[in-house]
């Protein structure tokens, strides 16, 4: 976290009036943070977390720190470590070192020398080969007094003081809102997400030759969206658009949709309707302002540039590359993954030349083709399994 404010006051030269000075300080640039458009970035734990830990470790002159959640139902501090662009979740049990026991007590602990702290736990710096000197662990509560988390800051010279322990329970007192709400946005983010893949496999289920469609469809088009460097936005877009973008089918009779064998025009005409009932049910669906396209890119799955597509024969220039890279990877699937009962799979070398041939007659978006043809095996194989290498 950047900050051009002054630099740090050594801890000597603080009292009580300079401890406000500085918890106003960091909290300044703390709340910055919170106007837009950094509150959806806040909005993630792990980024709030390491925000928080660097703050609060700067204005104190730790050297490291560390912020664990509790989870009192589960019986466990959850942190968060860095790991290049990924994060990486550990777990402690409550209880268990020197945050595990101010979980469990709610007392704050200042120790000069972590070694003479009964509950340090040495092991841990055997692990990693770092040496932890001086430590402070404090609680983090919640409106209800509830404890929700533990800030442990280690190795400041020669050790925390006094005022560092003022300054850590005010911060403490401050962050806990905005834990406890970033909380509440990951838990809905999961019921979310959870309800997509409920829908998901209502839809598999229907016709158990295409199930994992809609999965396979999602990961492939994400991996292209990442190649073509669309926004982490216009990702879970199509992530999204593309889990969902059968749903019509629900609406389509069984003796259609589950015909083996050519269908008749009647019943072809029937079966188009899908992307049709796709769009109306989604738009029944309450979408954040980010994600209100959802419902007519998923629409557009069987739309192609030249507007020989379905339902609406739109052409390129009314189809966005997400709907574009949709429609191209739902054909991709459809001919590279299944045994249908009525048409075997082929090979991706296959499925690859073929699509350059509709490449070339205008039907899908070249870019989106050039990417999936240059796309590195592991990425496919982690879809598809090893099936993918066949010629
Ligand atoms: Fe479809
Ligand atoms: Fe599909």
């Amino acid at each position: 976290m950047k900050s051009n404010k002054s630099p740090d006051k050594p801890a000597a030269q603080t009292s009580g009036t300079v401890d406000i000075f500085r918890a106003q300080e960091t909290l300044g640039s703390f709340l910055s943070l919170f106007s837009p458009p950094k509150v959806l970035q806040v909005q993630d734990l792990p980024q709030l977390l390491f925000g928080i830990v660097d703050e609060v470790s700067r204005v104190t002159g730790a050297q490291r720190g560390t912020l664990y959640l509790v989870d009192h139902k589960e019986g466990l501090l959850t942190s968060y470590i860095a790991q290049g662009l990924a994060t990486e979740e550990i777990t402690l049990p409550i209880g268990s070192g020197a945050a595990g026991h101010v979980a469990r007590t709610g007392e704050l602990h200042n120790c000069p020398d972590a070694y003479q702290c009964p509950f340090f736990d040495q092991g841990s710096d055997a692990r990693t080969g770092f040496r932890t000197r001086s430590m402070l662990s404090a609680p983090i509560r919640n409106q209800e007094d509830l404890i929700i988390g533990v800030i442990q800051l280690v190795n400041k010279q020669p050790s925390f003081t006094a005022d560092d322990q003022s300054f850590v329970k005010t911060f403490a007192s401050y962050v806990a809102v905005s834990i406890e709400n970033a909380q509440l946005y990951k838990e809905r983010e999961k019921t979310f997400k959870s309800a997509i893949k409920m829908i998901t496999s209502a839809i598999d289920k229907r016709d158990p030759a295409t199930a994992g469609h809609s999965t396979r469809v999602s990961r492939l088009c994400s991996v292209l969206a990442q190649e073509l460097g669309l926004s982490d936005t216009g990702r879970t877009v199509i992530e999204y658009a593309a889990l969902l973008h059968d749903i019509g089918k629900i609406g389509v009779p069984d003796a259609v949709l589950l015909k083996p064998g050519k269908l008749d025009d009647d019943e072809y005409t029937v079966i188009k309707q899908h992307a049709v009932h796709t769009k109306e049910i989604l738009h029944k669906m309450h979408w954040p302002r980010e994600w209100m396209d959802i419902p007519v890119i998923a629409a557009m799955h069987h739309e192609r540039l030249d507007g020989s597509g379905y339902p609406k024969k739109h052409k390129a220039a009314e189809m966005p590359l997400i709907a574009r890279i949709l429609a191209l990877v739902d054909t991709y699937d459809a001919l590279v993954a299944i045994d249908r009962p009525y048409r075997r799979a082929l090979s991706h070398g296959k499925v690859i030349e073929y699509l350059g041939q509709e490449v070339e007659k205008g039907l899908y978006d070249t870019d989106a083709y050039q990417a999936l043809k240059g796309l590195d095996l592991s990425h496919l194989k982690s879809i598809y399994g090893e099936r993918i290498l066949a010629e």
